[in-house]
């Protein structure tokens, strides 16, 4: 309970009155790690719960569970609840939701006073839902509510995963400027650089609007950090099977979006956390040790081409680095990668394996000079840029590697 004075929300009005005992309206807020429940407490549980995170959306929230009520009042019967998270919003969203527990019964509301932050309000909000089929979506009215007929089909279907996505068929944005669609997109391919695997597995990762089956998620530790829940889900859940659905991102209809250069950052701090906790230690640090003998070698072949034989500039660079590429496929097809070559065995499949670890080695070596390029242009000492790149790259260069050269 956290209302100040022991005050009630009046159901109907939603206005808050202080003085006698509180109802206890609002749902704890759960302490300690991000894990989901694998088994559920309660006998007949429903079988869809949908959070909503909210930070100062009180004109919204109405509209929206009244189209989410009567969207799933007809194809979901008894069977779903909603679950409002609201950070403390400093427009009172909190009371607005909790006074219209009273005309859906199907809502929950948790206001949280100790955390803040989108991706946390949706698992905390799934840590006290009861659902098998856990999902989230917006309040602001820019996820359209019908779209959630064909998430619900898709997990019918048995997949584990359904995404609302902008980028398929059906699919799109609205009114978006350039900016906008460019930062998007432009953090998309920041996540691909740092995380192929994982969002390459969907046309958007950066959406948040999507439904996941609880047993994918269940008890495991998750560990988000700014806004986008989805690639948290992709990067650690069991997720065989996905489905996805074209939607087209609405206008905002009152308050605006919370996105700040500061969710920008932590998305990049999400993409780091999330790569280190799926990189193979071990095989990851012999990689970098590979790595590390092949810059000794292509300075070692460059001094001995330009410095000693007084060979052409260019011909020395481009040669002391393909001997450097082979150097470290040798070491990498028998030493990191050695337990899934000896699998691949025969001289077309090793020549295949140097083939593909040439050509992502060479996408890695045309992305070091754009970001030190892109990172000086926007004034970033060139030494900083230079080493952002390098673990950039060699992020890239393990992950597209092991996923693609050695296909771990
Ligand atoms: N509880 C809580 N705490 N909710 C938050 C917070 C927070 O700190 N910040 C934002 N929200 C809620 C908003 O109230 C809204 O319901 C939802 O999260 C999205 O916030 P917006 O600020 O409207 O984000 P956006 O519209 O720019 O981007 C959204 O849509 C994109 C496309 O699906 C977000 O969901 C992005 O993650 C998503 O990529
Ligand atoms: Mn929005």
């Amino acid at each position: 309970m956290y209302l100040p004075f022991f005050s009630t929300i009046e159901p109907s009005s939603g206005s808050v009155s202080r003085g006698s005992q509180p109802p206890s309206v609002f749902v704890e807020e759960p302490r300690g790690a991000l894990r989901i429940p694998g088994h559920l407490k309660t006998d007949r549980p429903p079988l869809f719960s949908l959070v909503v995170p909210t930070y100062n959306e009180r004109e919204n929230l109405p509209p929206l569970l009244d189209r989410l009520t009567q969207l799933l009042d007809r194809s979901l019967p008894g069977e779903y609840e909603l679950i409002v998270v609201d950070d403390s919003s400093p427009d009172r969203t909190w009371e607005v939701a909790g006074g219209l527990m009273g005309q859906y019964p199907q809502l929950r509301v948790m206001r949280r006073q100790r955390e803040r932050g989108l991706s946390t309000a949706i698992v905390r909000g799934w840590q006290v839902a009861r659902g098998e089929w856990l999902g989230a979506i917006d309040a602001d009215l820019q996820h359209p509510p019908q779209t959630l007929l064909q998430l619900l089909a898709e997990l019918e279907n048995g997949v584990d995963f359904a995404l609302a996505s902008r980028h398929v068929r059906n699919g799109g944005v609205s009114e978006w400027s350039f900016s906008r669609r460019f930062l998007s997109r432009g953090a998309q391919l920041l996540g691909l650089l740092i995380l192929p695997e994982v969002l390459c597995r969907v046309s958007d990762p950066m959406s948040g609007y999507f439904i996941v089956r609880r047993e994918a998620i269940a008890d495991r530790r998750l560990d988000p950090v700014g806004y986008k829940i989805a690639v948290e889900v992709l990067g650690r859940g069991k997720i065989d099977r996905i489905a996805e659905v074209g939607y087209v991102f609405q206008e905002r209809q009152e308050g605006a979006s919370k996105v700040t250069l500061r969710q920008s950052i932590e998305y990049l701090q999400h993409l780091l956390r999330l790569r280190w906790h799926r990189i193979p230690r071990r095989r990851f640090l012999q990689f970098a040790i590979v790595g590390s003998s092949g810059v000794v070698v292509d300075l070692g072949v460059f001094h001995l081409l330009r410095g000693e034989w007084g060979w052409h500039l260019a011909a020395s660079a481009i040669l002391s680095t393909e001997v450097a590429i082979l150097n470290n496929f040798i070491w990498n097809d028998r030493w990191t990668f050695g337990d899934i070559a000896r699998k691949q065995r025969g001289w077309r499949n090793r020549v295949d394996r140097f083939v593909r670890f040439h050509l992502i080695c060479g996408l890695g070596l045309a992305m070091n000079v754009a970001i030190v390029l892109g990172c000086s242009n926007l004034g970033i000492n060139e030494y900083l840029s230079k080493l952002m790149a390098i673990v950039l790259v060699t992020l890239w260069n393990f992950g597209m590697n092991a996923k693609f050269g050695w296909r771990v």
